[in-house]
């Protein structure tokens, strides 16, 4: 193996900031100056080994942006914390792969980057609900293999879904989005699986519904599923937008699957462990009518055997949150944590109606606030409050 390049930025910086893979857009590099760090970019595409992580934090480092592909274990975040480090920063909305708990026991605050990457990832769960309901993948197979000799009654039918019903697995910001444009581009109605109840998007289909109406349309409806297998039989569509702990590992396995409508789309561009990987292989093996759109996978970047063999599956590698737009604005965040920690800035807080994060993308002038730290609370940090939302009072 050969030794990993690192390319240095800011070098006189005054604070060591790891980062583990290169981001793209400029911003966050500008964040990271602006709070005299010194940054450190890992280059390559392999996943940094964790002999390799810990060495970078040497005995002496601040921060580190980190990626999903990394584990950050209770004794990996103790090496960390033990190198001086003041903040973990996620470069992802999602942290299953942080031990989070330990990192609040030993004080270390853990970042992420929600809020920017929302309409990205529901744009891609869109796109693979209709990829594989109308089988895209396939027909895209057929033109490159020379296999189209003209159009046929019968050639690669799929389902409308337009006036279906739609189930989502989770109604947080992404899968509130994602039903938002599917309701709303396809008419749908929507049945929900969430511990919460959302009071919001119930409202906004009761709003939609109401508009519908005024222009003479039957209206659409929103309902919370009392439990998940009754969603599972009424929902042509079903797509997985939960967050990944140990009780939604398998939260679709085969008996799930089965309850699914034999000609139903499941969609999952959340994290691959909620679905088994291996009893999708066999239901849609035996039942080819039925069609799965996915985006994560149970081992990245590895695949089930036999996934990559099944037609009636579309398969594409973690793209959820690939956009240009997203991607420069996750790195955006990310830095904009550890800057904030560093300085000893509050946490923004989404709970007191700062969940819009473009202040931190777009302002010259950025909120002086951390834009995400997931265990804020647990560690008692304080929170920017509303009463000092104006540019005037973060000075
Ligand atoms: C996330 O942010 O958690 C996504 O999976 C990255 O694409």
């Amino acid at each position: 193996m050969t030794a990993r390049e690192w390319v240095i930025v800011n070098p006189g910086g005054s604070h060591r900031v790891v980062v583990t893979r290169e981001l793209p857009g400029e911003r966050w590099l500008e964040l990271l100056t602006a709070a005299d760090c010194r940054v450190e970019i890992a280059q390559g595409d392999e996943v940094l080994s964790e002999a390799e992580l810990r060495a970078a934090f040497g005995e002496h480092c601040a921060a580190a942006i980190g990626q999903l592909t990394e584990r950050w274990s209770a004794q990996m975040l103790g090496a960390f914390a033990g190198a001086g480090a003041l903040i973990y920063s996620q470069y992802a909305v999602g942290y299953d792969n942080v031990d989070v708990a330990a990192a609040t026991r030993i004080g270390l605050p853990v970042g992420n980057t929600p809020g920017v990457l929302t309409e990205t990832t529901a744009q891609l769960a869109v796109a693979l609900t209709f990829a594989a309901a109308r089988r895209l993948a396939e027909g895209d197979r057929m033109m490159r293999a020379g296999a189209y000799h003209g159009w046929l009654p019968n050639m690669l039918l799929g389902s409308l879904l337009y006036r279906g019903t739609l189930g989502i697995v989770g109604a947080g910001r992404i899968g509130g989005a994602y039903a938002r444009m599917m309701v709303e581009g396809h008419k749908m109605d929507l049945l929900y699986y969430d511990v919460r109840r959302s009071e919001e998007l119930e409202a906004y289909v009761a709003d939609y519904a109401a508009f519908l109406v005024a222009h003479g349309e039957r209206p659409v409806t929103c309902r919370r599923a009392e439990t998940l297998p009754e969603l599972l039989r009424a929902c042509d569509v079903v797509s997985i937008h939960a967050a990944l702990t140990p009780d939604t590992h398998h939260l679709i396995g085969a008996p799930e699957l089965v309850a699914m409508k034999e000609g139903a789309v499941l969609v999952n561009a959340s994290r691959g462990p909620l679905l088994d990987e291996a009893a999708l292989v066999a239901h849609c093996r035996a039942h080819p009518r039925f069609r799965a759109g996915l985006d994560v996978y149970e081992n990245e970047p590895a695949m089930a055997p036999g996934l990559a063999q099944l037609d009636n599956v579309v398969i594409v590698p973690h793209l959820g949150s690939a956009t240009t737009f997203a991607r420069e604005g996750m790195a955006t965040l990310a830095a904009a944590n550890v800057a904030a920690i560093l300085n000893g800035w509050p946490v923004w807080s989404a709970a007191q109606g700062f969940a819009d994060v473009t202040p931190f993308l777009d302002d010259p002038e950025p909120p002086r606030a951390a834009p995400s730290i997931v265990n804020a609370d647990g560690l008692g940090l304080p929170r920017l409050c509303a009463q000092s939302a104006t540019k005037e009072d973060q000075q």
